[in-house]
């Protein structure tokens, strides 16, 4: 990367990175903005050209986002299963909710990391409670032993689940709601209120529309907006223009799990790292899932590089299918979130949902999930320094739950004793 592009993060980092380890000094102009336009998400009025387009001048940013989720999000079917890039090992959709055939689909949604639902050609999601038959596809997911298969979705909904701007507003590139100035269906179809111009989170998703910026490419007439509030206007319960901003809150599931996609929220909440842009780790076009050597370009010990792994340093952990060499992640970002599938394992009652959740820090009292969330269990609980923690259950006894197993077992009280001091020991 030149260094004209260097971005905003690395100045804001410096700040309190240098005192702690010392920085490359004089380098990185402080808090500048290195890209030209990170205030106009139009372009200067632009139109959408899509994604093909970038093609031919950015390839090797092309080719990570093919194989990222924002590309693969919303997948058109045309009478058969939709296809998925082949390194995209748990992905796939072999065949739509009982009773129905593919040509009764327009769309699939998801079916690249977690979950897939359905839309019909009226533009609706089928629900269970409408057609009787379980109507999300749930992938395999290896760490917490779920394999392949339907579950219900919405089953105390007899209606269909219009497919409206209130959900494609994050699935979708130049999304639209409907109003007296924008009054179509998308592809007319009754259920999809508003419109898009590209199926998926594509380039002008992010960058906006590009019709200036290709008969001009020196100009740089593109948005760039490397704040962590840009992913999370997706990342979280709510989108901006829905109307309901994101307070911080971090819901929970009924039964003691984060709900899915509140990484913004949740990084907010974890402390030391509240401050930092989403593209201080990750690079934006590459798949976690899928090209994690790729998309993750700053390592945990570039930034704390006075920590070891607490004693796991060269462990392996193997369970089933899942093979996971330890890293700074699989204690510091354990699988407390669920999309779709979740675990409770062994005698010690480990707890594996199917994503990996952004708090990072670990309370290391003895106290079990109930303690991670408030009394009613409806959302994550915060200090009042606004930070949250993840419990031992779905950090420890993950891996450590069961008396006969490997890695031997821990208990609820001697993993949060050995947690407590685990950097100090070797
Ligand atoms: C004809 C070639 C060409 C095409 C097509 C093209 N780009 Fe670019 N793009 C460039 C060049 C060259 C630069 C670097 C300009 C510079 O640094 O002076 C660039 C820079 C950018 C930047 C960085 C802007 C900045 O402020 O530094 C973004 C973002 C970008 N392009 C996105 C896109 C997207 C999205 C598309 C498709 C809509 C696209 N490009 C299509 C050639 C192209
Ligand atoms: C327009 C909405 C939107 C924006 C903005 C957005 N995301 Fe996403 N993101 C999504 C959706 C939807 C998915 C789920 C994709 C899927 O399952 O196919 C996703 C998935 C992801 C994934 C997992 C995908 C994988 O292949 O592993 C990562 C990582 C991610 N986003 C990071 C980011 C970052 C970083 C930013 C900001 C630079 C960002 N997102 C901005 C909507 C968005
Ligand atoms: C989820 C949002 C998102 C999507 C989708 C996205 N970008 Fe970006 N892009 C970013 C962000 C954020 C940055 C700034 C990254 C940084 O500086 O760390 C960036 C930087 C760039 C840059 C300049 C820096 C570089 O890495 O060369 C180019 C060029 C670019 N994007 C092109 C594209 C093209 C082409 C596509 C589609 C194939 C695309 N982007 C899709 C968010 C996105
Ligand atoms: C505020 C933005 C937003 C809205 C609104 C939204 N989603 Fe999503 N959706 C996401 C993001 C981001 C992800 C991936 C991150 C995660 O799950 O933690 C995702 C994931 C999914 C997945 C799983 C994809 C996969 O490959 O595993 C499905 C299915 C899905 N959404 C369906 C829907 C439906 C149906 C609606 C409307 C009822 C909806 N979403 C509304 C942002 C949104
Ligand atoms: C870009 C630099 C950067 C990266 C990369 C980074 N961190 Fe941090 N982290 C920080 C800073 C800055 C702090 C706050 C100062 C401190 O505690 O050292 C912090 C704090 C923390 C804390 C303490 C949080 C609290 O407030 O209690 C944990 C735990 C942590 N990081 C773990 C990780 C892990 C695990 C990774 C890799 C997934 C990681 N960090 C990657 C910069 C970084
Ligand atoms: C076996 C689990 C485990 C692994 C692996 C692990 N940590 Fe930790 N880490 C913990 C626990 C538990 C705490 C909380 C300890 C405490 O509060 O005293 C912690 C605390 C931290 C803190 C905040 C406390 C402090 O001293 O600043 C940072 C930063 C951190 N770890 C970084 C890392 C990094 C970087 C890696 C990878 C090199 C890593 N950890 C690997 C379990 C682990
Ligand atoms: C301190 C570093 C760091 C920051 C900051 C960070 N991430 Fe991540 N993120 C990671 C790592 C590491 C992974 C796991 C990669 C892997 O599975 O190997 C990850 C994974 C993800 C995933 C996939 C989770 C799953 O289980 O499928 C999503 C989605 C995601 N990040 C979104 C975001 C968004 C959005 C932001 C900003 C709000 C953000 N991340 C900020 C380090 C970070
Ligand atoms: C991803 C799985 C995993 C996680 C998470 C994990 N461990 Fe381990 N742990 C292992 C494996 C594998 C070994 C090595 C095999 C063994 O000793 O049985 C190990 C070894 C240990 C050892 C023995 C170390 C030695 O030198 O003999 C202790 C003590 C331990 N873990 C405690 C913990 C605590 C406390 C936590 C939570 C903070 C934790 N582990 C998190 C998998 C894990």
């Amino acid at each position: 990367m030149p260094l004209s592009h260097k971005p905003e993060y690395l100045g804001l980092l410096c700040a309190p990175l240098f005192a702690v380890f010392g920085c490359p000094s004089g380098d990185f102009p402080d808090n500048s903005d290195p890209y030209r336009n990170t205030t106009d998400k139009t372009n200067g009025g632009a139109v959408y050209v899509g994604s093909g387009a970038c093609r031919a001048c950015h390839p090797d940013i092309d080719q990570m986002q093919t194989l990222h989720g924002h590309s693969q999000k919303l997948k058109t079917v045309q009478g058969s299963a939709p296809t998925y890039p082949g390194q995209a090992t748990y992905a796939g959709v072999p065949q739509p909710p009982e009773g129905f055939v593919w040509n009764d689909i327009s769309y699939v949604v998801g079916g690249y990391i977690r979950k897939a639902r359905f839309a019909d050609q009226d533009g609706y999601v089928i629900t269970t409670g409408h057609s009787g038959v379980a109507a999300q596809w749930n992938l395999e997911f290896p760490a917490n032993g779920a394999t392949a298969g339907f579950v219900a979705y919405e089953s105390t909904n007899a209606s269909r689940l219009p497919y409206d701007y209130s959900c494609f507003v994050c699935h979708t590139t130049g999304p639209l709601p409907q109003d007296p100035s924008n009054p179509q269906f998308q592809e007319n179809r009754p259920g999809m209120a508003g419109t898009w111009k590209e199926a998926g989170v594509q380039c002008e998703a992010c960058h906006g529309p590009g019709s200036r910026h290709i008969p001009n490419p020196d100009a740089r007439d593109l948005f760039v907006d490397t704040k962590a509030s840009a992913c999370g206007e997706c990342h979280s319960r709510s989108h901006p223009s829905l109307g309901n901003a994101d307070t911080g809150t971090m819901t929970a599931l009924a039964d003691g799990w984060i709900d899915n996609r509140q990484q913004w929220p949740e990084l907010r909440a974890s402390g030391g790292h509240s401050g930092l842009g989403c593209v201080a780790c990750h690079e934006a076009h590459a798949s976690a899932n899928y090209d994690a050597g790729r998309a993750i370009r700053t390592a945990c010990t570039d930034c704390h590089g006075d920590k070891d792994m607490g004693f796991h340093a060269g462990e392996q952990y193997v369970s089933g299918g899942h093979v996971e060499p330890l890293t700074c992640i699989s204690c510091h970002m354990p699988f407390a979130s669920r999309s779709a599938t979740w675990a409770v394992v062994g005698e010690s009652n480990g707890r594996v949902g199917d994503m990996r959740t952004h708090i990072f820090r670990i309370n290391t009292n003895t106290v079990d999930y109930t303690g991670m969330f408030t009394a009613d269990g409806s959302a994550v609980l915060k200090d009042s320094a606004g930070r949250a923690a993840v419990t031992v259950d779905f950090v420890c006894l993950r891996c450590h739950n069961t008396d006969d197993g490997y890695p031997f077992r821990l208990t609820l009280r001697s993993a949060a004793e050995i947690a407590r001091g685990i950097h100090g020991f070797d």
